[in-house]
């Protein structure tokens, strides 16, 4: 067989131990890398504008990037850290910033924003959240148990949590919106 002939073969196999690879993640997480739709990631950037001047924001779980690209796009004055542990999504998520950052409309935008993201390889429940301004997160039920101890030591007082689709267990929201999406999603917003 030429090897010519072999490459359909070796990209299906490497496809499926990437999805093999990707569900035994997800099933060791609890969640899977599912990306929030369109109109959840515009109500979240919304969030995030509300909130004037500089900051970090650290988004726990950043799958493939979207959310945080989307998010960072739109807030300048914003640094984003994206903390993910699943590699292949992680690594998608720094091919989408290269790429937004060419295909950025506005002239010298794409290099403002290589600078004002990163997406790391790393735990959510180990992450200090300390230098955090706001947390974004969509995760589930048992995560936010989890980090609702973390965040209540680590986050610095004015500090905001924008959690799409699960509550922290430990507090009352100060805003809860209901995205215009099919699930009517919610989005819970946190003050520290
Ligand atoms: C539902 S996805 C959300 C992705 C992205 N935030 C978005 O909204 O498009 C949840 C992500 O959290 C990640 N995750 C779950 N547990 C994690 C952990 N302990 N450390 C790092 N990432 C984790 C998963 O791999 C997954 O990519």
């Amino acid at each position: 067989m030429l090897i010519i002939e072999m490459i359909p073969w070796i990209a299906a196999f490497a496809f499926l131990l990437s999805v093999i690879w990707i569900v035994l993640i997800s099933w060791r997480n609890g969640i899977s890398p599912m990306p929030a739709s369109g109109p959840v990631r515009l109500a979240a950037a919304a969030e995030v504008q509300r909130i004037r001047g500089y900051g970090n924001i650290v988004e726990a779980g950043s799958g493939w990037g979207t959310l945080g690209l989307e998010v960072i796009r739109r807030c300048p004055g914003k640094r984003l850290t994206g903390i993910e542990n699943s590699g292949i999504p992680l690594v998608f998520s720094r091919l989408f910033t290269l790429l937004y950052a060419r295909l950025l409309p506005e002239k010298g935008a794409g290099e403002g924003l290589r600078k004002r993201v990163i997406f790391k390889r790393g735990d959510i429940y180990s992450y200090s959240y300390g230098d955090a301004d706001i947390v974004l997160c969509y995760l589930f039920p048992g995560a936010m148990e989890r980090l609702a101890g973390k965040f209540r030591q680590e986050l610095p007082q004015g500090a905001t949590v924008i959690s799409i689709c699960f509550a922290l267990p430990d507090r009352q929201p100060v805003r809860v919106i209901t995205c215009k999406d099919r699930l009517r999603t919610k989005v819970y917003v946190y003050r520290y």
